[in-house]
């Protein structure tokens, strides 16, 4: 199975396809936890990004594309994958089909996670993330078992720069202006599925399943 995620910031992208990649033993690519990796290992990628995804502002397509091919040609031919939060503008969804194609490899579907603006700044400005793990939590909707600690590793939680109220306002601008136009193209490709990603995750996962089985990508 192979499949992009769609959907503006805070959609639950990265929510479920964490959910996704266990269940269906799937690679689960994030191109913004892997450009954050790059910026904490301070490689080369990461510095020129840094500002940028602060900001708000989308990294080059020529440096995003380059990062998610060799990316996705160390996965293993028989394993499936998720590309979640790429591609994100025109240029990198033909850039992708491209590469695709070249390699043998095309897509299965595209999932649109559409998403209401009112939910978005609720689960963005209650977003708090382990800092190394990357790890996802919400102050209400999930909350660790002890307040601003990871489960997991005991680590304090923190907000991610870029979900600051203005940024959030940016990113939703520039999610309208560069990456909606993908609603279009994937939908003329015969690939596009909305799914209504203001459900709760325990609503929504049983109609992504319903979903694979009537495409037949599970039996
Ligand atoms: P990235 O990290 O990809 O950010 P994003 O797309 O803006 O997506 P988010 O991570 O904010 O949201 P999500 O949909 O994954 O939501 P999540 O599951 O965490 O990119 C960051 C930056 O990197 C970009 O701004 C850009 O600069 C750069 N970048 C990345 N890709 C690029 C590309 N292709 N080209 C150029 N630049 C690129 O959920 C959010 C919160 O809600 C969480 O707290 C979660 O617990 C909660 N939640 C989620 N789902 C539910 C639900 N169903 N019910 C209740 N709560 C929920």
């Amino acid at each position: 199975m192979k499949m992009v995620l769609l959907g503006p910031p805070g959609a639950g992208k990265g929510t479920h396809a964490k959910v996704l990649k266990e269940k269906y033993d799937l690679a689960h690519l994030a191109t913004g936890d892997i450009l954050r990796r790059h910026i904490k290992q301070g490689t080369g990628l990461g510095v020129k990004a840094r500002s940028t995804i602060e900001k708000g502002e989308l990294v080059s397509d020529i440096l995003v594309n380059e990062m998610m091919f060799s990316e996705i040609a160390a996965i293993p031919r028989e394993k499936g994958f998720i590309l979640d939060g790429y591609p994100r503008t025109l240029g990198q969804a033909e850039a992708l089909e491209e590469f695709l194609k070249k390699e043998q490899n095309p897509l299965d579907l595209v999932l649109n996670f559409e998403t209401s603006e009112k939910v978005i700044i609720d689960r963005l400005s209650g977003r708090r993330v382990n800092p190394s793990t990357g790890r996802v939590y919400h102050i209400r909707n999930m909350p660790p078992r002890r307040e601003g600690i990871c489960d997991d590793s005991g680590e304090a939680l923190i907000q991610r720069k870029d979900d600051a109220p203005e940024t959030v306002r940016h990113r939703l601008k520039v999610y309208t202006d560069e990456t909606s136009p993908l609603i279009d193209f994937y939908q003329k490709r015969g690939l596009l599925q909305n799914i209504p990603g203001d459900f709760d995750v325990p609503e929504l996962q049983p109609i992504i399943v319903k979903l694979f089985e009537k495409l037949s990508l599970i039996s």
